[in-house]
């Protein structure tokens, strides 16, 4: 039996832990997609891991593991000028493809996705190429593919580096809400929609973590501040990225609203339970927000 719901969340962050296994298993790729991109793209220089996991927000079973593949300039341009990002992405779909001859491949918005076979999981190929330093502090900036063509700018270090401190001004409860977030997005067939970088920075920039706050009114705070932005799209706080999108859709945006709504009423009924002792109550109400992922108190 859990005493208090604070144990009942450890228990849940535990539970969607990456496992180290998992992760390994598909680094061990690494190599192999370094050659295949090598032989492919005369000037492709490095493959730099990127995402979730390299800032410990990636949650078990769910978190694709993120390689930026930085290519060289010419290998982008053509006739003196950039390609569109989907030739590209279709050069680099070719190339793993003639690599990794039985194994599913697809493009998936930006990326190409490797999907490994035996509970490996997915691998996320990102095209780029460097596009120069972000102002003072000199990080680089590449530009990736935005998913309809074009490119857009980012700088995966820059924005660690933000979130990193962001992270220590709330006590480190920020990343854990992020976790518990995407174990929320999950929880639910099909997911809620909802792209995990724009939560990670919108959180942080909203400060919803900071201060000292269980990990009960974080998560309240962060379905509220969801569920009134209507899912529109988050300006980069570092002026580096442009607009940045919670969803694509207006019919995800209307979803997301609609599970955000239902998580903020019944997170609010949680603490309030908790607040009059009545703990049973508010693992039950734990247990609605995350479809039966909270663990049962008893
Ligand atoms: N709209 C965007 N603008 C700039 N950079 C982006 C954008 N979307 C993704 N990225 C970069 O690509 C990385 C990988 O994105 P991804 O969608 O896999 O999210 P993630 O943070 O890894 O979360 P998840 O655990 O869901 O995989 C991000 O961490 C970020 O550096
Ligand atoms: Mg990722």
């Amino acid at each position: 039996m859990f005493r208090s719901v604070a144990d009942g969340f450890a228990k849940l962050l535990e539970a969607i832990e990456p496992n180290p296994k998992e992760v390994d298993a598909r680094a061990s790729h690494r190599r192999s997609i370094e050659q295949a991109l090598d032989t492919s793209f005369a000037n492709f220089n490095r493959l730099a891991v990127i995402g979730s996991h390299t800032r410990e927000t990636a949650i078990r079973g769910y978190s694709d593991v993120d390689y930026l593949a930085v290519l060289g300039k010419a290998d982008v341009m053509h006739g003196g000028k950039v390609v569109q990002s989907s030739t590209v992405l279709a050069n680099v779909r070719r190339a793993l493809g003639s690599r990794f001859k039985s194994t599913e491949i697809r493009n998936d918005g930006p990326s190409v996705v490797v999907n490994f076979k035996g509970g490996e999981g997915a691998v996320d190929v990102v095209p780029g190429y460097w596009s120069g330093t972000t102002g003072q502090d000199g990080y680089p900036v590449f530009a990736i593919p935005d998913g309809v063509g074009g490119w857009l700018l980012t700088s995966p270090q820059r924005h660690s580096k933000y979130l990193v401190e962001e992270g220590a001004a709330s006590r480190y409860k920020l990343k854990g809400t992020i976790r518990l977030l995407k174990a929320w997005k999950y929880a639910r067939t099909p997911s809620v929609p909802l792209l995990s970088f724009h939560l990670e920075l919108l959180l942080a920039s909203a400060g919803t973590c900071k201060g000292i706050k269980t990990y009960g009114a974080c998560l309240l705070d962060a379905f509220r501040l969801l569920r009134d932005r209507g899912g529109s799209a988050l300006n980069d706080p570092l002026g580096i990225s442009g607009r940045i999108p919670i969803v694509y859709t207006a019919h995800q945006a209307e979803a997301l609203v609609k599970h955000a709504a239902h998580a903020a009423f019944h997170a609010d009924a949680a603490l309030s339970a908790e607040q009059s002792g009545l703990i049973d109550e508010a693992f039950r109400q734990w247990r609605i927000v995350f479809n039966g992922w909270f663990p049962s108190r008893r």
